[in-house]
């Protein structure tokens, strides 16, 4: 029994900062949080990407300067997306070592042994029609995607990633993954799964940075439909049995129940990611004057809140250093 007023009166936990700090449920630290970059092929590219403030894409000579930022600030997680030097209709870029990932990978896992590096693995980038997977009459083939997907995975782990992160939706890619990697060594690589992903408007920006928009059609017909939340959980459940170590939550921010959900349900560590929409409203709103700068922090709280390990967002550094000042450490 809490009681009832007048005994019990929930302010006396509130009153003063000292017990408030103490009473903390959900702090977030720098090393919860997950940077993501892209990568552009070519050199000295430092550019800004006009649908997300604050966000650019680089050249892999150009990376070492956010990602030393980053881990200045306490932010050692690093998820890497490429945008590549060609793209046709089977994505045969997004296997090659000469290409900006796995580049960037092999880079980065030499000279920066702190850092855990998570190559994102999916064909949306690397096809001509812009979708996540081989098309055959019309529609993505899963099984024959799931060969590609196995494939990038594999080059991803032989450029030095510490793990690899399907976000593609397509069925079974957990497990050809799995497989893939043990096949060949790589038992020690991670598979972080975006295991509820939901066809969301708000990767609009996102896609303008990683040019990634589908030629014709949409993602229906694989991504999540928004309405239902079963169904989400059901897909994530069989990434946990396929062998997943991290089940990825997106959008994070609309998807809270199912986080909560999936924290009772499932018996793996949680990443939830603040996507490109996300950060923009947050962002674009800030940097108008319509709401406070803590606004972003307060946003990533309720993620963490919610059930969230990691929280993979844009805007990383800035949180970071403003935890860090916040909690005095
Ligand atoms: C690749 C992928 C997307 C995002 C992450 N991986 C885009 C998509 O599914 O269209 C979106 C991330 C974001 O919006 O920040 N499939």
């Amino acid at each position: 029994m809490t009681g009832s007023f007048p005994q019990s009166r929930c302010r006396r936990n509130r009153l003063y900062p000292t017990i408030r700090q103490a009473l903390m449920e959900t702090v977030i630290t720098p090393s919860n949080l997950v940077l993501p970059l892209f990568v552009v092929p070519g050199e000295s590219v430092e550019e800004p990407v006009s649908s997300m403030p604050g966000v650019q894409r680089w050249s892999v000579d150009r990376l070492g300067k956010p990602v030393e930022e980053a881990m200045e600030a306490g932010v050692r997680c690093f998820l890497l997306f490429g945008i590549p030097s060609y793209k046709d209709p089977d994505g045969t870029s997004a296997d090659r070592l000469d290409q900006p990932v796995q580049r960037a990978l092999r880079l980065l896992r030499d000279r920066y042994p702190e850092a855990y590096l998570v190559g994102d693995v999916c064909l949306c980038e690397y096809t001509s029609h812009g979708h996540c997977g081989i098309i055959k009459e019309g529609n993505i083939d899963n099984d024959l995607t799931l060969k590609r997907l196995a494939s990038v995975a594999l080059s991803h782990a032989e450029a030095g990633a510490h793990a690899v992160a399907p976000s593609d939706m397509m069925d079974g890619r957990v497990s050809v993954i799995r497989q893939e990697l043990d096949g060949s060594g790589f038992s020690d690589v991670g598979v972080w799964s975006y295991a509820a992903k939901f066809a969301s408007a708000f990767y609009g920006p996102f896609r303008d940075a990683a040019e990634s928009t589908p030629a014709f059609g949409d993602r229906r017909s694989h991504q999540l439909p928004v309405e239902n939340r079963l169904e989400a959980i059901r897909d994530a459940l069989m990434d946990q049995d396929e062998g997943a170590d991290l089940l990825i939550v997106k959008p994070a921010g609309t998807s809270l129940d199912v986080v909560r959900d999936l924290r009772e349900e499932a018996r793996l560590p949680l990443g939830g990611y603040v996507v490109s929409g996300e950060h923009s409203m947050l962002a674009g709103a800030i940097s108008a004057g319509l709401l406070r700068e803590d606004a972003y922090l307060e946003y990533h709280l309720c993620v963490k809140r919610a059930g969230c390990s990691v929280i993979i967002t844009y805007g990383a550094v800035d949180l970071a250093r403003r935890v860090r000042r916040l909690l005095g450490v």
